[in-house]
């Protein structure tokens, strides 16, 4: 049984972080979806609403659970019976983070990161800029599943 942990802030979750998970959940037994409870930076929703979005974008998909975390990240990769990390990768430029990363856990704990590479049209999206337009207005609809847009029309104030 290979156990495959997908790790974010998912602030709020985009199809370009469905898509990954989608693509776990058809390669490894078990995934586990873990959301950091507290990125650098306040967060648009809490852990919780993190979480419950995500479990509502992949209802359905009986091999994937959810999980919200502190502290590193190998130690709860340890604490779950974890044996690979997954990570999107979208663009070069997500190439010198990702692999600092994945050297970092590697060195910690020697567990194994492996990369996805993303739909070629979410290679621009990013949590950060999708709560950018929609709280500016604009529409996120076809970058985020149905729920999180509803949810980010909820936030910023523009029900309905
Ligand atoms: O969605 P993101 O912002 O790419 O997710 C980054 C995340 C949460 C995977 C990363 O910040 C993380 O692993 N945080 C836990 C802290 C940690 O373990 N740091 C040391 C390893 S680099």
């Amino acid at each position: 049984m290979i156990s495959a942990l997908v790790p974010g802030s998912f602030d709020p979750p985009t199809k370009g972080h469905i898509d990954v998970i989608e693509r776990c959940a058809g390669i490894f037994d078990r995934v586990l979806v873990a959301v950091v409870r507290n990125p650098s930076k306040s967060p648009l929703f809490t852990a919780d609403e993190r979480m419950d979005l995500l479990r509502e974008s992949c209802n359905g998909w009986d091999n994937v659970e959810f999980g919200s975390f502190d502290g590193l990240l190998v130690d709860y990769a340890a604490a779950h019976e974890i044996n690979v990390i997954v990570k999107g990768l979208r663009a070069m430029t997500d190439f010198d983070y990702e692999i600092q990363m994945s050297q970092m856990n590697r060195h910690l704990s020697g567990i194994v990161t492996l990369f996805v590479a993303t739909k070629p049209e979410y290679g621009y999206l990013s949590s950060s800029l999708v709560r950018q337009v929609a709280g500016l207005g604009g529409s996120v609809d076809n970058l985020v599943p149905a729920n999180v847009s509803v949810a980010l029309k909820e936030r910023f104030g523009r029900d309905g």
